[in-house]
């Protein structure tokens, strides 16, 4: 007998069940519900895109793609299709015929393939290509020695180099590198551009709500799976009244699902011409070695790597020293020092309170100008709910027209996690009816009252077996039902049906449009 596996689901993945999954619908109803009063539109994105987007959009250098990418190798043109398919379909007609001869061909045709598109630069070369050519080719020669040899026809040998070979083939690492997406910014830039939206109405405003994956190291509020709702504002103008507008969107949403004591810490991090000047400051400063010395070894190496993510430190040690670094603030150029100044004057105007953090850089390269990030009450220490920023550039750095953009993303987990600490939890739905029908002849007229109820919009249960009166009264208990429908052969029979409320055991009897009149009120 098959041994009986226990299957998990990965760690830093997990499954969301009823009754919580009530409040994740609730929660993005109401993000539909608020985010089309600002006029945004849903837009629904692949969940993988090709390597090079993200790394192009959020930074080689940030943790997100240094580190935390889910990548693969995707065999993408037709041509790398053909030759994977037909090698695919050799090694099966070789194993049904029992004729190890006929892999013989298509595997080297395959090879031979590879090696010329390489050449001729048809093929992406990855890292591990070359290796895994080279292997292949060693396999190929022993499998085409094997096949020579007398002593071997019929031995378990040679189907193992078969299968060695085919495997070699069909893992070998050539092909479009595709990775699940670990944010949602990026696509929608390349959508932006694909459809020409351009051409649309100006500003563009989109929302999207989905998973994202990052190889984080798994804790409270952070997963590796986790869910985003966020929102972008792409078209022509920098306006900061924009900057303000999708701020206060975040905030009225939080603040129609009740949370409560939630933190907005604003600040600007300049531009493409005031921020060098200052991270140059800033890598002068951090690099004097009474400075340095005082900070641990991942500030240390963001030194060289980023030195504005040193301001991101938590590290209690180091605090003292961040504290008394250059403020980007007092080395905005005058643009971005008057941009900063009339984002906070919109949002005082839209009663929108904030907090001035100058330590606030956010983890992603693509940001200039404005960054903010919302943190909530009740999760620990990943209490960051929600992050954004501008990104004027983004879109022409992946080919698109000078193009003025900002969104956010909020982490949909921790949203949750922060209402339920919170108490905010909706009531799970009650059942309304469970119909208890007493015996065969009773379950037409069961069906039916099953169907008119639902049709009437109120939950039903309808048992699938017939069950004792004692037992289906008791399931129903159980299950929460507000009502029993009893239906015994009398009540079919009579077409007076008995309700009975199971709060108090009252019971009384209703035609069939009477029941449904009287459940209405
Ligand atoms: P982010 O700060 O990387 O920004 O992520 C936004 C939010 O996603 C975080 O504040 C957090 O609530 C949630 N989040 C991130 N990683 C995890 C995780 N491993 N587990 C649970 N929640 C997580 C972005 O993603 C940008 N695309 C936001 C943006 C949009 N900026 C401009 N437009």
């Amino acid at each position: 007998m098959a041994e009986k596996q226990k299957f998990q689901a990965i760690r830093g993945v997990r499954d969301l069940l009823p009754p919580e999954t009530a409040l994740w619908n609730r929660v993005e109803q109401t993000a539909h519900d608020v985010f089309a009063t600002f006029g945004f539109g849903e837009i629904r994105l692949p969940i993988f895109e090709v390597t090079e987007l993200f790394a192009r959009s959020i930074g080689a250098d940030t943790d997100v793609v240094s580190k935390e990418m889910y990548t693969f190798v995707a065999h993408s043109s037709k041509y790398q299709e053909e030759l994977y398919s037909e090698i695919e379909e050799a090694y099966d007609d070789s194993i049904r015929s029992g004729d190890e001869n006929l892999f013989l061909t298509p595997a080297r045709k395959f090879i031979d393939g590879l090696e010329a598109s390489l050449k001729g630069g048809e093929i992406g070369l990855t890292a591990g290509t070359e290796a895994a050519l080279q292997s292949l080719t060693s396999t190929f020669r022993r499998y085409e020695q094997a096949l020579e040899d007398p002593n071997l026809k019929g031995e378990p040998e040679l189907e193992i180099l078969r299968h060695e070979l085919f495997f070699g083939c069909w893992d070998c690492p050539l092909g479009e590198t595709i990775t699940l997406r670990p944010e949602a910014t990026a696509s929608v830039c390349r959508a932006y551009i694909q459809h020409g939206m351009h051409s649309l109405p100006q500003p563009v405003k989109l929302y999207y709500l989905g998973p994202m994956f990052r190889r984080e190291r798994p804790q409270k509020g952070r997963y590796r799976q986790f869910y985003q709702i966020g929102a972008e504002v792409l078209g022509g103008t920098d306006a900061p009244a924009i900057d303000a507008e999708v701020i206060e969107m975040v905030v009225t949403f939080f603040a129609r699902l009740g949370l409560e004591g939630a933190k907005l810490d604003l600040n600007s991090i300049g531009c493409r011409e005031c921020r060098p000047e200052y991270v140059k400051l800033l890598k002068a400063e951090l690099s004097k070695p009474e400075i340095k010395d005082k900070l641990g070894a991942d500030s240390q190496r963001r030194i060289e790597t980023n030195p504005l993510r040193v301001l991101d430190s938590k590290l209690e040690s180091e605090q003292p020293v961040i504290e008394k670094l250059p403020r980007i603030a007092e080395h905005l150029c005058p643009a971005c020092a008057a941009h900063y100044a009339s984002v906070k004057h919109n949002l005082v105007l839209r009663n929108v309170a904030y907090h001035e953090n100058w330590r606030l850089v956010r983890g992603l390269d693509y940001y200039m100008r404005t960054t903010f990030e919302i943190t909530a009450p009740g999760l620990g220490s990943q209490n960051a709910v929600c992050g954004g920023g501008r990104y004027d550039g983004l879109i022409e750095i992946l080919g698109g027209l000078p193009t003025k953009g900002i969104g956010f993303a909020i982490g949909e987990d921790r949203l949750i996690l922060s209402l339920q600490e919170a108490g905010k939890s909706p009531a799970p739905r009650r059942l309304d009816v469970y119909v208890a029908w007493m015996g065969e002849k009773t379950y037409d007229t069961a069906v039916r009252a099953a169907r008119a109820l639902r049709g009437a919009g109120f939950a039903v249960e309808l048992p699938a077996t017939a069950q004792k009166f004692g037992k289906a009264l008791g399931h129903a208990d159980k299950l929460g039902a507000r009502y029993a429908l009893i239906l015994g052969e009398d009540e079919v029979a009579s077409g007076q049906w008995t309700l009975k409320t199971l709060s108090d055991g009252s019971q009384s009897k209703f035609t069939e449009p009477q029941l449904l009149a009287h459940l209405k009120l």
